[in-house]
């Protein structure tokens, strides 16, 4: 019996310690959510109700929500530009992404995320999607200030065999730190990388401050053999989605909100939550109507991944945390995924001033915390001279001007779920708002009449 008391003792102590006084990093742990190809229209907190997303908006809801947050239209420039705080202009990344043959990636001399951390005290991981160059070690995550990566290298493979089905190579793209690991096959990729994230936090010395960069799969399509993948119990969720393309998107999506809920569960349970910011981003626009044998949406903007249309670079994006001045807001400040490197550094107890002077990155943590202006007042989407797309486009203020056009210009118009044109969306008071962003002309007319 004393026994029993004595241990009761111990666990209450021990819980009490964990709870209050042992979290002792006054430095921020920072959690980087990206989510891959979510359309502004996937997510429930644009206002759809097709897909909710209760775990994601929940934490949108509370943190500031970011209405005019830009990122690149696709994949490699917008790591590139999170990893750096520069341009893809900048960086020779702003034309297409790294595939598996291809002999280069985001350049050596460039200084990333992890390295700034590491020296303010950071343990610092990855897990999943790197898509920033592996053709040599030196490139790879390890080598570059990341302490630990589990997850793949490419740009997309299956969710569950962990294949990449790349130009010219097909094989195994996963790995444990630089080991493959050959394990995780027939693990349904978002949670996989769910629990090794939830490890990490449950591991975590709390007398550190930690970064960790959840780099999602979700919800990019998969190898052209299985493009859609989804278990059964997030499918399941949408039996009122007719169309089993979307209702596969849906479960895939469905699954990237529990993951949301289970990391924030995680951080909670684990202690970190009262002194942590988690960033949330997509990392393009959405492959809508069969592009990439996918069916995101973006709807009402105009246009999808890959084109420089509002639907390609207006992302979905939020800021989390209890250490918000102001939360519960919705910002409509300019904020492009470049400013994320300066403002980390800044959380993180960095000197902004001491950064290179050559990062196009604002450090917007004030706009964030506490609704100042953003001292962002343009944003160059893109300048890619490429023979085969040849398109530019820049923000200034309420203006946007678009040069050229990607993809031949066959991805220029307005891609809403099928079943939601016909049904819902002459109730959807979406449908009368013209933030289609597109000026000037006689875009918003197209956009409301669909
Ligand atoms: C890295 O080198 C390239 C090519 O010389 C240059 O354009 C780029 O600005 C350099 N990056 C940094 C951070 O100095
Ligand atoms: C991953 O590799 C590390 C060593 O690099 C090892 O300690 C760890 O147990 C491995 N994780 C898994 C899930 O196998
Ligand atoms: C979230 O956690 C629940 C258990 O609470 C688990 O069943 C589910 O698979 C997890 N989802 C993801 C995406 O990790
Ligand atoms: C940041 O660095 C600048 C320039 O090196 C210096 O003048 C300033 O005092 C530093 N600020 C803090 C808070 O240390
Ligand atoms: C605007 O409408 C005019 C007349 O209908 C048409 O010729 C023009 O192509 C339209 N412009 C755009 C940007 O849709």
């Amino acid at each position: 019996m004393k026994g029993t008391t004595v241990t009761v003792c111990i666990i209450m102590i021990s819980s009490i310690l964990s709870e209050c006084c042992l979290a002792t990093s006054s430095q921020p742990h920072i959690i980087v959510i990206i989510a891959d190809d979510l359309g502004w229209d996937d997510v429930s907190f644009h206002g759809s109700d097709q897909i909710p997303t209760p775990n994601i908006d929940e934490l949108a809801y509370s943190g500031v929500l970011l209405h005019n947050y830009y990122v690149q239209p696709i994949c490699t420039p917008t790591r590139a530009a999170l990893m750096t705080g520069r341009h893809p202009i900048h960086l020779g990344l702003q034309d297409g992404v790294i595939v598996a043959s291809h002999p280069y990636g985001l350049p050596l001399n460039e200084t990333i995320m992890p390295q700034y951390l590491k020296p303010l005290g950071y343990d610092t991981h990855i897990v999943g999607k790197w898509h920033l160059g592996f053709f040599a070690w030196q490139y790879t995550p390890l080598y570059r200030g990341f302490d630990t990566h589990f997850g793949y290298y490419n740009g997309e493979e299956g969710y569950y065999d962990h294949t990449a089905e790349e130009p010219k190579y097909i094989g195994l793209d996963f790995r444990n730190n630089t080991e493959l690991f050959k394990s995780a096959y027939g693990e349904y990729s978002t949670e996989l990388f769910t629990s090794y994230a939830e490890k990490i936090i449950h591991n975590h010395n709390k007398n550190k401050p930690l970064f960790l960069y959840l780099a999602h799969q979700a919800v990019h399509s998969g190898n052209s053999y299985s493009p859609l993948e989804a278990p059964y119990k997030y499918t399941s969720r949408f039996p009122y989605i007719q169309d089993e393309r979307r209702r596969t998107f849906a479960g895939m999506v469905s699954a990237l909100d529990d993951s949301v809920g289970n990391i924030t569960r995680a951080l909670k349970h684990s202690g970190l939550y009262e002194n942590c910011i988690i960033l949330f981003s997509t990392d393009n626009g959405g492959p809508a109507a069969g592009f990439d044998a996918n069916y995101a949406s973006n709807w009402p903007l105009r246009g999808i991944k890959h084109t420089l249309w509002e639907g390609g670079v207006r992302g979905d994006g939020f800021i989390h945390s209890p250490l918000l001045e102001k939360p519960g807001r919705i910002s409509t400040d300019m904020i492009h995924v470049c400013d994320w490197l300066p403002t980390i550094y800044h959380i993180a107890g960095g000197n902004v001033s001491s950064l290179p002077t050559n990062l196009d990155g604002f450090n917007v943590w004030d706009t964030l915390s506490r609704g100042t202006p953003s001292p962002r007042t343009e944003i160059l989407h893109n300048i890619d001279p490429h023979k085969n797309h040849n398109a530019a486009a820049l923000r200034v203020g309420e203006f946007k001007i678009i040069l050229g056009t990607e993809e031949h210009g066959e991805w220029d118009g307005w891609y809403e779920p099928e079943e939601y044109t016909k049904e819902n969306k002459k109730n959807d008071p979406r449908a009368a708002v013209v933030y289609c962003g597109e000026k000037p002309g006689n875009a918003s007319t197209n956009c409301n009449s669909g």
